[in-house]
């Protein structure tokens, strides 16, 4: 529709979706299949995400086979082993209680890739990672798309980029951004997880914006 305008009702929605949008893990997702022709939503809504230049520089592996999966547990379980030791004392043990993936409870798993553009990409010549920058933004729209769908969508980003690459094969020039982990889920949370768990807090907007420089 040309020029199309939005009213309140579409604002309250869309603010509603932002703010329902929950990272779900392994203990809050159910067993009810996906449909197929929610999946193609999703991904129809990361095609529509802006990337520097139009590059549309995304590619979506879906990950089925268990033996596969138990290699990217794998992958997880060792970076996770590691990451834990960047936190001290009451915090390390509380990050261990964390369950931070749902790739085996979650009916369907995305490897999400970023493949550079041969030729020269518009916008891209001086800030190279605006390509990668562009997966992410098809990585939000997956994420809102898959709650307005009522289906929970988490991100998991502890493995290893390159142990990935190989797991599922990738070409060279096709690099690793996320794993995605989909499915209907018990309970969507009000607040992320790690906020209810004391974590970490939203912050205030004030204290992240700045008038003319910092
Ligand atoms: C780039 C990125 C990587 C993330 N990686 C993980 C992860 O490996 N494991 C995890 O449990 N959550 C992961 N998250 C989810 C965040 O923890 C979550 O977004 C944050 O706690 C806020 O919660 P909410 O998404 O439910 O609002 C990731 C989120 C982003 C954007």
């Amino acid at each position: 529709m040309k020029n199309r305008q939005f009213d309140v009702s579409d604002q309250q929605t869309l603010e509603s979706i932002l703010k329902a949008r929950r990272d779900v893990r392994g203990n809050r997702f159910s067993d009810a299949p996906v449909a197929n022709e929610d999946i193609e939503k999703i991904l129809e809504a990361a095609s529509w995400a802006p990337s520097v230049g139009f590059s549309q520089p995304w590619e979506f592996v879906f990950v089925r086979d268990n033996k596969i999966k138990q290699q990217v547990i794998e992958s997880f379980e060792e970076t996770n082993q590691s990451a834990k030791q960047q936190f001290d004392g009451e915090k390390q043990a509380q990050y261990a209680q964390l369950k931070l993936e749902g790739i085996k409870e979650a009916p369907v798993n995305i490897a999400v890739f970023y493949r550079a553009s041969k030729l020269p990409v518009l916008g891209q010549s001086s800030m190279l990672e605006t390509g990668k920058y562009s997966v992410v933004c098809a990585i939000q729209n997956m994420w809102l798309m898959a709650r307005a769908l009522n289906i929970g969508l988490g991100w998991v980003s502890i493995l290893e980029p390159r142990k990935m690459e190989k797991i599922l094969n990738a070409p060279e020039d096709a690099e690793f951004i996320a794993y995605l982990c989909l499915g209907h889920v018990k309970e969507f949370l009000e607040k992320p997880e790690l906020e209810k768990l004391k974590w970490a807090q939203r912050k205030e907007i004030e204290s992240v914006t700045f008038i003319d420089g910092y």
